[in-house]
Parts: structure tokens; C-alpha cells; sequence
């Protein structure tokens, strides 16, 4: 949908442009013409300050795993901020919530909170490096960590003839000290992944890795042979489960694929759309954040919002409702059904596409070619898959390009999102 003249959102979108750069809030941002400011949502539909209803495919970026103003959320929320407050000291819904996430995620043994997933995967790094007392880090082309500057590293748009392992930074203004203590790999790519383990065995703290980066499967074998390695050499694997986490199942990619690191982080659905974030693993490890009992390994770990009660609130709400029978069944039916109608709506333009991702998430790629790592994902027709982006947007389905789903989109609404593709790819293959 185009902004119309005169309208709020045009008004808006000026000084969102005025007060900030690009007109943004983070590093995503929508075409000028079709981007939009959001109002309020509801279920599966979010409203424009103009009155205009989206179908949600964007879900906050993920968190949203049960739409918007869902009602066991809103009722959470609404006790906890009855008297709204940070407290620093505990309160008895981060208590609550921790103990879910320990009893939830097959690596917890303890955990300790953070805001974001790059407040996690930032933590759960130094934690590796204060358990190992080694540096090193190995991550993987094209696996975004979050924005710290370790994570930061070949995920977003690297150079396709990039050497390895060399990291190149997604940033400017990331210490040259910190480059020299990351290596990449390709994912999915045993044989060198392998070999990058065993030639800096002795420098490497931690492993960490997307199980399922972005969207792509890892091949079999491939985390069981990362994990038998890392055993080996008492280097610690981190999952970084801000995404995978209680959405490709209540145990995450650690019980999708059967392995279980050392550590994990999560972020997103925890928080239920308040931020929160935390690091999760084997207690040997957690306890160097104990600040009772500080000694040369005291890995510190803190945040004056940590465990916040509102965000705990949230969180526990919407896992609770992610726990009950037959959600995750659902929730992989409606990423199957996008998938299979996506797949439809681009064989009926005959254009090659593969839609990947497993559980409510998916994207896509402009190729008939075998995808299996972030070279081959970038292989498609980029130009063409922005267009039809475009499109989408201009035809009110809400989305940057990955889709993630949630439990409250109905099957009516997927076949609306494949409807909007299919008109969207016809337009786009015409302009
Ligand atoms: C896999 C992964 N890890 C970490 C992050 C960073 O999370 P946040 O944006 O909450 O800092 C993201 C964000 O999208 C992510 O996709």
C-alpha cells in the first residue's frame, strides 16, 4: 500500500526521517513508498496510523510467535504492570520464568538474563572465553549473531569470494584486536570446518553456530561431527538459539536436530515482546557468573533490567501457551502450508525458487540450485526477490523478507500471504 498524501503516516515517516537516521529504528527498513508506521496490531493483522490492515509476516522480527495482543499476554501484562516497576533485586516472576527456561531447554542447567540476543550471544562468548581461558572464536559465513562486535562478523552481505578464515566485519568500527580472534567457516562444510577446529585447537574458546542458519538445515552429521570436535578439544559449542529457540520446538534446534551444546543463547519469544535475553547451559560453565563467589575466572554478567518483572510476565505468558499439546504440530503446518503454496505460486511463473526454513519461518531464494550455505543461498535472483518484496508490501502483506509465522495466523491467512505472492511475482516479473 503507497503512502497517501497528507495522511499520518506521511507526516510521520517525515519526522521519523527528521529525528533519525534513514528514518529508522534498526538496520531493516522498508521501500520510501511502501513503508509504513504502525499503529497497534491485533492476532495476525497489524493497522497503520492510517487505519490500513497488514497481514503480519514479520511478527516483531520473530518475538510475536502468538500475534499480537494475544489475550493471555495482555491479561499477564496487565497485572504485572498494575505496578509496573524495575526492582534490580528478585522478583517472583523471573524466579518463575527461569525456572521454566532450565526445565525447557535440554542444555540448561542454570541461567543467567540479559535484554537482547546480542546481549546473549555477547555473554555467552566471554563466558567461553572465562571458562577456557582461550580467545579464539570460530563462527560461520552468513549466521547473524546480533550486533556485538564479535558477532558481527561475515553474517551480513559478506563479499562470495571472501577468503576464509578471515572474518570480514559487517561494521566499521570494530577493534582490528577483535578480527584477529574470529574465524569463519562456510556453513554446512564439514571437511573445513574440521580442519579450522583442529589447526586452532588450542587458541579456540567456543564454537558458536545457528543450527539452522537463518533458514538453512544443517546437513546430517554436520552438528554431530561440530560437537564431537568441540568435546574433544574442551572448546565450548554455543547455539545461538535467538531464533530457533521454542520456535522449531519447545527444546529449540537442540532437540530438533538431537545435539546439545555446551551453552545456548536465547532471545526473542522469551521475552514475549518486552526485552529480554538470557545464556543457558551446563552449570560447570554458568557458575563463573556467580558474583557471590568471585574468583580469577568470575565471568560478569549483569544488567540493571535483568529478570525485569513486566518482561518475566510476558515471557512466562506466552511460553506457557507455547507449551500446551499440539502447538508445535501447528505451528509447522502453517509454515508447511506457505511453504508449499510459495512453492507453487513461483513453479506457475516458472520462476526457479526454493522456500527453506523449517517450523512457522521461511525463506526464500531465486534458485533451482542446492542450497546448503550462505554462498549458494546468495546464488538466486536478488533483484527480482526485492521486487516482488516490494509488491508484497504494496499489496499489505508486512514483511522484510523472512517470514515468521505465528500461532494465531489461520490457514485463510496463509493462502491470502501465497495469494499476495502470486499476484506480487506476476507484477514484478512485468515491471
Ligand atoms: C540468530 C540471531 N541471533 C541474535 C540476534 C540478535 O538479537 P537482538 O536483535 O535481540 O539483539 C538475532 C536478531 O535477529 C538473530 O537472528
Amino acid at each position: 500500500m503507497n503512502i497517501l498524501p497528507n495522511s499520518k503516516s506521511r507526516a510521520l515517516l517525515e519526522t521519523a526521517r527528521r529525528c533519525m537516521p534513514g528514518g529508522t529504528f534498526n538496520s531493516a527498513y522498508l521501500p520510501e513508498d511502501v513503508d509504513v508506521v504502525i499503529s497497534h496490531g491485533k492476532g495476525s493483522r497489524v493497522y497503520d496510523v492510517d487505519g490500513r490492515e497488514y497481514i503480519d509476516c514479520l511478527n516483531g522480527s520473530g518475538p510475536m510467535i502468538l500475534g499480537h495482543a494475544h489475550p493471555e499476554v495482555v491479561e499477564a501484562l496487565s497485572q504485572a504492570v498494575s505496578s509496573p516497576s524495575n526492582y534490580y533485586v528478585l522478583n517472583h516472576r523471573g524466579i518463575e520464568l527461569a525456572d521454566l527456561l532450565v526445565e525447557a531447554i535440554p542444555c540448561a542447567e542454570q541461567i543467567k538474563f540479559g535484554l537482547s540476543g546480542s546481549d546473549a550471544t555477547f555473554f555467552a562468548l566471554r563466558l567461553a572465553r572465562a571458562f577456557t581461558r582461550r580467545d579464539k572464536v570460530l563462527k560461520f559465513e552468513g549466521g547473524f549473531l546480533g550486533v556485538n562486535d564479535y558477532a558481527l562478523m561475515s553474517g551480513v552481505n559478506p563479499p562470495l569470494d571472501a577468503p576464509y578464515p578471515r572474518p570480514v566485519p559487517d561494521s566499521a568500527g570494530i577493534p582490528q584486536a577483535i578480527l584477529d580472534d574470529v574465524l569463519i567457516a562456510p556453513f554446512n562444510d564439514l571437511e573445513r570446518t574440521l580442519g579450522l577446529i583442529e589447526s586452532n585447537k588450542s587458541e579456540l574458546a567456543a564454537i558458536i553456530i545457528e543450527a539452522q542458519q537463518r533458514c538453512i538445515e544443517p546437513k546430517p552429521g554436520f552438528l554431530e561431527a561440530i560437537r564431537e570436535a568441540a568435546t574433544k578439544h574442551g572448546i565450548v559449542l554455543v547455539f545461538d538459539e535467538v531464533v530457533t529457540g521454542f520456535r522449531l520446538g519447545w527444546g529449540g534446534a537442540q532437540e530438533r536436530y538431537g545435539v546439545v551444546p555446551d551453552i545456548a543463547a536465547y532471545g526473542k519469544i522469551i521475552g514475549g515482546g518486552l526485552p529480554l535475553s538470557v545464556v543457558a547451559g551446563r552449570q560447570d560453565i554458568m557458575r563463573l557468573t556467580n558474583p557471590r563467589n568471585p574468583g580469577p575466572s568470575y565471568s560478569y554478567i549483569s544488567s540493571t533490567m535483568s529478570g525485569n518483572t513486566v518482561a518475566s510476565a510476558t515471557g512466562l505468558a506466552t511460553l506457557r501457551v507455547l507449551k500446551r499439546e499440539g502447538v508445535y504440530d501447528r505451528l509447522a503446518a502453517i509454515g508447511q502450508r506457505f511453504k508449499a503454496g510459495a512453492q507453487k505460486a513461483f513453479a506457475r511463473h516458472g520462476v526457479p525458487a526454493q522456500i527453506v526454513g523449517n517450523g512457522p519461518l521461511a525463506m526464500i531464494t531465486l534458485t533451482d540450485k542446492p542450497v546448503f550455505d550462505h554462498r549458494s543461498f546468495c546464488a538466486g535472483d536478488t533483484r527480482l526477490f526485492k521486487k516482488i518484496l516490494h509488491e508484497m508490501l504494496g499489496r499489505g502483506a508486512l514483511t522484510h523478507g523472512k517470514f515468521y509465522f505465528s500461532l494465531v495466523h489461520s490457514d485463510d491467512d496463509i493462502d491470502q500471504v501465497v495469494q499476495i505472492l502470486d499476484h506480487s511475482i506476476e507484477a514484478a516479473l512485468n515491471t
